[in-house]
């Protein structure tokens, strides 16, 4: 495997700005918005906080534009902010985005999630903590009673969350079909289940979290079944012209919980349900210090896309730490992924992919911009020479 920073790698960014087709979806690069959520819904609903979020996001180049995680019911958030697609009246916001993405040339895609034992959580910048009562003093947003495979906190200062039931397990598969079809009728491209970072599909399928004994638990199998039902009903709801993606946590950490070996089992099933892609992150659970994964350097998650993609069979998406054109070009040449998903840095520029490609390819690449920009920037580029 070549270091992604290994000097003698050229990189060629024509690859990034290939268009790339799964089923019968074709995107303008392979450039993706990661999933990001915001926080900011109100209610559930759609605000315009995320129209312009959203809006220039699209309008910066990428080839799919991620709508950020949102909740299938109301316990299943993470806090009072998440987007929400747990009701009817969820859907005319959620359809203004895919159709404002559109307009701008990009593909739409959402990621459908459960909080699990990680919900009735302060927003990040709030602590990030279990809510309390300061929260309900300072913004009256009180806590909920969360729920998981078993009934074990997420961290020594957390809730214990309510072990989930049968009949919770069959209602919660009820509330994801229900989203997955407001997904659709949103007008989503691609939808994504979340089973990463320590939220309920995560916490199913890793001995970290699931210690039943009935059929949901147990062995890898038996905490696979719960992911897997409902990346089927995923995979049923969504049309056959477009593509279903699962986020994965690749691993949970070293040497302890689900490890990369259990990934690529995953994903071999996931496959044989006609998933399309695995969106490959890793983590979620809290870990002793010596198990934490190595240093977060740049590309650092590609290995686990690069292993998954090679020997599951089926195309990933690699993402953590990629901050260049050069980067993101070399992990596509060297097979590490398929797309290249981005975070932080199209938060830090929105406008990374059309930056990129009008730098790179002169007579070509101002048509990643919108008009209204591209016709001023090329121009004020030839005036100024450089
Ligand atoms: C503000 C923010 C919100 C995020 N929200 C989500 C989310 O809703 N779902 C998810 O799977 N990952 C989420 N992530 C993780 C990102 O999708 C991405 O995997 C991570 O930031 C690593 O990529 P980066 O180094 O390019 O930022 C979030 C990250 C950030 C920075």
């Amino acid at each position: 495997m070549t270091d992604i920073y290994a000097p003698e790698t050229q990189a060629d960014l024509d690859i990034l700005f290939q268009p790339y087709t799964l089923r019968g979806l074709e995107m303008r690069n392979r450039i993706v918005v990661s999933p990001m959520a915001t926080y900011s819904a109100i209610d559930g609903f759609v605000t315009d906080w995320h129209v312009q979020h959203v809006g220039k996001l699209a309008a910066g180049g990428a080839g799919l534009v991620f709508v950020e995680q949102s909740s299938v019911n109301l316990q299943g958030r993470i806090t009072h902010g998440c987007l929400g697609i747990w009701k009817d009246e969820h859907v005319a916001g959620l359809k203004r985005l895919t159709t404002l993405i559109r307009d701008l040339g990009a593909a739409s895609a959402i990621q459908i999630a459960h909080s699990g034992r990680k919900g009735s959580s302060q927003r990040p910048w709030e602590g990030g903590g279990p809510l309390g009562d300061a929260d309900i003093a300072d913004r009256s947003e009180g806590p909920w009673e969360s729920c998981a495979p078993s009934a074990k906190a997420f961290d020594s200062d957390w809730p214990t969350p309510t072990a989930m039931s049968l009949e919770a397990i069959e209602q919660v598969v009820e509330d994801y079909r229900a989203a997955f079809i407001r997904a659709r009728d949103a007008g989503f491209d691609v939808c994504e289940l979340h089973c990463a970072h320590g939220y309920l599909m995560h916490s199913f399928l890793s001995p970290l979290g699931n210690q039943r004994t009935d059929a949901y638990g147990g062995d890898r199998a038996g905490r696979m079944k719960l992911p897997l039902r409902i990346a089927g009903v995923m995979r049923e709801v969504w049309p056959d012209h477009l593509p279903c993606f699962v986020r994965v946590s690749s691993v949970d950490g070293v040497g302890v919980g689900w490890q990369l070996e259990d990934t690529i089992a995953y994903s071999k099933e996931l496959k044989a349900l006609g998933i399309d892609m695995i969106d490959c992150s890793s983590g979620g659970f809290k870990l002793p210090a010596e198990n934490n994964l190595v240093a977060r350097t740049t590309g650092f998650q590609l290995p686990f896309s690069e292993a998954i993609r090679e020997e599951a069979g089926l195309p990933t998406m690699g993402v953590g730490l990629i901050r260049t054109g050069e980067q993101a070009a070399i992990a596509l040449q060297d097979g590490r992924a398929d797309l290249i998903a981005l975070g932080r840095e199209l938060l830090w520029n929105p406008n990374w992919p059309m930056q990129i490609a009008a730098e790179h390819d002169e007579a070509n690449g101002w048509k990643l911009m919108p008009p209204q920009y591209g016709w001023w920037l090329r121009r004020r580029k030839a005036q100024q020479g450089k």
